[in-house]
C-alpha cells in the first residue's frame, strides 16, 4: 500500500515538474514555483500512518454533509479521494493546479489562518465558478491540527479549466 502511494506521489511530482518546465515561458526558476513544487511533492507522500486525526466536515454541491477523521498533513484533495467522498468532478487534475475542480469555500475564521496562496493557485481560482473571498483550492490546503472541527463547502458549480470535461451540480 505504501509503495503504491509512493508511486502515485512520484508520478504527481513528475507531472508538476514536466508541466512547468515544458510550458512556454516556463516559470521554473520563479520563487513561487520553487515554493509550490516541493510542497506538492511532500504533501502527496503522506503515508497515512502518522500524524494526528482531525475531524473535517465537507458539505457537497447538494448540501449533504460528510464528517471524516483525516490524517494531519494530508491535503483536502487527498482526503476527498481516500475517503471516497461524494463530490462530483472533484480533483480532476490530481493536484497539478490545472483544473480548479477542487475549489472549496472555507469559514472566514479558518481561511484567515491558512497558508498564503501562491500565484499559480490565484490564477486557477480566478477561473473558478462561484469564487468567494474565502475560496481556496483543496489540493493546496494541508490539514493541520488546529483545523479540527472545521467545515468546508463545495461550491454549487465547478468547471474543469482544462476544458476536457465539465461537472456542474444538479442544483
Ligand atoms: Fe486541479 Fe486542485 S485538483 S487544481
Amino acid at each position: 500500500m505504501l509503495a503504491q502511494q509512493d508511486s502515485m506521489a512520484f508520478r504527481k511530482c513528475v507531472q508538476v515538474l514536466l508541466r512547468y518546465s515544458l510550458a512556454p515561458g516556463s516559470t521554473r526558476t520563479h520563487p513561487r514555483f520553487l515554493h509550490t513544487v516541493p510542497r506538492l511533492c511532500s504533501q502527496s507522500q503522506t503515508d497515512g500512518s502518522s500524524g494526528s486525526k482531525v475531524l473535517v466536515h465537507f458539505v457537497n454541491q447538494s448540501g449533504v454533509k460528510s464528517s471524516v477523521f483525516v490524517t494531519e498533513g494530508e491535503t483536502l484533495l487527498d482526503v476527498v479521494i481516500k475517503k471516497n467522498l461524494d463530490i462530483s468532478g472533484f480533483g480532476a487534475c490530481e493536484g497539478t493546479l490545472a483544473c480548479s475542480t477542487c475549489h472549496l469555500i472555507f469559514e472566514e475564521s479558518v481561511y484567515d489562518k491558512l497558508e498564503p496562496v501562491v500565484d499559480e493557485e490565484v490564477d486557477m481560482l480566478d477561473l473558478a465558478y462561484g469564487l468567494t473571498k474565502t475560496s481556496r483550492l483543496g489540493c493546496q490546503v494541508t490539514v493541520e491540527r488546529w483545523m479540527d472541527g472545521m467545515t468546508v463547502h463545495v461550491p454549487q458549480e465547478i468547471k474543469d479549466q482544462r476544458g476536457k470535461q465539465e461537472a456542474v451540480s444538479s442544483k
